[in-house]
């Protein structure tokens, strides 16, 4: 009681005073301080809660102030104001995307999240042409971003899964996708960013310009700076995509099959692949998504097998060419193994099959099932060890599918950059593994963290060479040992743009180190 009225006493007495001194700024003082700075968007001291939470909801942490910018001078001034109070403060900063997060990263306990979703002022610009591309603010969505390009008949050409996920949040990661084994992650596609470094910087930086905050940022956890805009190349638009699915009961002759389609002539536009444990739990099965698509039921196809494997895949095209789509279609699907009576198919927009993931969110959240904790667990394993993983994991430690989809398919390295500071192993063909829980209740939430402890400690002690995706580590030795070779690198690069480490605290890569504190008077 008796601090909050000093704290309001003070702020009335800095806002008369007009103007404040930005060293030696106790914590108490934040709110004042921010107040002061001369912005077109505004602080918000209360409604924290929102910035507080994530997807995973499994961690929460209060900050002290949202951001909602109004423009990115909004965003480089708050930064410049934090970085400028140098070690008296311990505030650090927070970029929040759509906070997808699951544990936490876009959280930035007792300091500044900035909402991107406000950043309006960088509006969207598609430029068609012989090399389209569209510049899009970082907070934006990729759902605003398709609808977006689509007048033009144009889109992006690397996706997500799920489309209401920020341009800011998912380059910061990689962005992967079904597309990713043509494209290479949505990371690869980017010709240009507007970035704020932790010095409250803005710099334009591509392949060309600045090349190393371009690098650095693309997959760089938000450790090196805000994307504040984004141009993404685009190509033509389908109208149409033929969307098929097929079961495997072994797991060689999926993998094969996968594969081998990577590098097929004229072959399918998207390959992703799921695992299909205890095929009881398929029911719960939020990405299954809109059409009555269960794979099994579809196809009346009751085999005995406890592990199925669903390839998944689609081909582009517009109703004009929808014979030629017919015989390449047919051609691929000659070569493949699967169990014939399984394969189950249907043609859907472009949209439609981009934006599926949401109509199964639609669903979940009618059945308040949506907004529940998600102890995700993304893997890439190198396609050396992913026999011996899957024999482990499928069947043995994992018994079923527990609530949830995996997801399990090959990419190809040629398509990734290694200048950028995403982890990726060494190997030219790696496995993107996903183990996507819902868990319904406190037990199951402690019942799949355990699990994918278990999995963890497998390939620890199998030497399967795994790395998160969306990595979860507490402890600098884990990042070390995540980044290796190029920890030397990233470390560098966090010298150089954000030297205090007041960027994604939520990472918890590095710690901002801070000179005990005066009494605020
Ligand atoms: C249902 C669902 C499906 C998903 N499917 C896929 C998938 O198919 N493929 C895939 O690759 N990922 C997928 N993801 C993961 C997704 O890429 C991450 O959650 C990612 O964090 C994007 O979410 P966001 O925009 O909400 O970012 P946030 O969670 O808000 O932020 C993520 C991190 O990036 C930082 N950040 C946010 N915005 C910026 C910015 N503009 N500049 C710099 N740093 C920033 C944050 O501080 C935080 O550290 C999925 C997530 C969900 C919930
Ligand atoms: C999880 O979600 C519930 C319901 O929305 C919420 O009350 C709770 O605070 C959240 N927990 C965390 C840790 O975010
Ligand atoms: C990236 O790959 C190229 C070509 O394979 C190689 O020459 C280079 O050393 C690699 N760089 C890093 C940083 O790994
Ligand atoms: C992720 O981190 C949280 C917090 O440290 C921890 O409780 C959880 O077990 C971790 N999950 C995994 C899968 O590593």
């Amino acid at each position: 009681m008796k601090k909050s009225l000093l704290q309001y006493l003070k702020l009335f007495l800095l806002l008369g005073l007009g103007r404040v001194t930005t060293m030696h700024v106790a914590k108490q003082d934040v709110p004042a301080s921010l107040v002061t700075l001369p912005l077109d968007g505004h602080f918000s001291f209360h409604d924290l809660s929102t910035a507080a939470r994530d997807f995973g909801n499994l961690s929460s942490s209060p900050p002290v102030a949202v951001l909602h910018p109004g423009s990115v001078a909004d965003i480089a001034i708050t930064v410049r104001h934090v970085f400028l109070m140098g070690h008296h403060s311990t505030l650090t900063v927070a970029a929040r995307g759509h906070g997808h997060s699951l544990y936490g990263q876009s959280q930035a306990a007792g300091g500044i999240v900035i909402r991107m979703e406000s950043l309006r002022s960088v509006r969207m610009q598609v430029h068609p042409g012989a090399s389209p591309y569209v510049d899009a603010s970082g907070g934006e969505l990729w759902i605003n971003v398709l609808d977006e390009t689509l007048k033009y008949r144009l889109a992006p050409k690397s996706w997500t899964d799920y489309l209401h996920l920020t341009v800011g949040g998912t380059l910061s990661n990689a962005g992967v996708s079904g597309q990713t084994f043509r494209h290479g992650p949505q990371i690869s596609n980017v010709n240009e960013m507007e970035i704020v470094t932790g010095r409250g910087d803005v710099v334009t930086c591509s392949p060309e310009q600045n090349s190393d905050l371009f690098h650095a940022a693309l997959g760089g956890l938000g450790q090196f700076g805000i994307i504040t805009r984004a141009r993404i190349a685009l190509e033509p638009a389908p109208q149409m995509v033929r969307w098929i699915r097929v079961l495997y009961l072994d797991f060689t002759s999926f993998t094969e099959d996968q594969e081998m389609l990577l590098s097929a002539e004229k072959t399918f536009d998207y390959i992703e692949g799921f695992v299909i444990i205890n095929r009881e739990g398929i029911l719960n099965n939020w990405r299954s998504s809109f059409n009555p698509q269960d794979p099994v039921r579809a196809s009346q196809f009751e085999p005995d097998e406890e592990v199925l494997f669903c390839l998944e895949m689609t081909k582009n095209f517009n109703p004009e060419e929808a014979d030629t789509m017919e015989q390449e279609v047919n051609a691929l699907l000659s070569q493949l193994r699967y169990t014939p009576p399984s394969l189950f198919h249907t043609d859907v927009t472009y949209m439609e099959f981009l934006d599926r993931v949401h109509y199964s969110e639609m669903k979940l959240r009618a059945k308040g099932m949506w907004e529940v904790p998600h102890p995700w667990l993304n893997l890439i394993i190198p396609r050396s060890t992913i026999h011996k993983f899957a024999r482990e994991v499928f069947g043995k430690i994992l018994k079923d599918n527990n609530n949830g989809p995996i997801l399990l398919y090959p990419v190809s390295r040629s398509r990734w950059d290694n200048r950028t500071s995403v982890v990726i192993p060494d190997e030219e063909i790696f496995y993107l593994v996903g183990f996507l829980s819902s868990a319904l209740g406190p037990q199951s939430v402690e019942h799949t963290l355990n699990l994918n402890m278990q999995i963890i400690e497998f390939s620890n002690k199998a030497s399967i060479g795994v790395k998160q995706y969306l990595p979860n580590y507490t402890t600098e030795p884990e990042w070390k040992a995540h980044y290796g070779a190029r920890w030397d690198t990233f470390q560098q690069r966090k010298t150089t743009y954000d030297p205090l480490a007041i960027l994604a605290p939520g990472q918890r890569i590095f710690q901002k180190a801070s000179a005990s504190l005066p009494l605020s008077s």
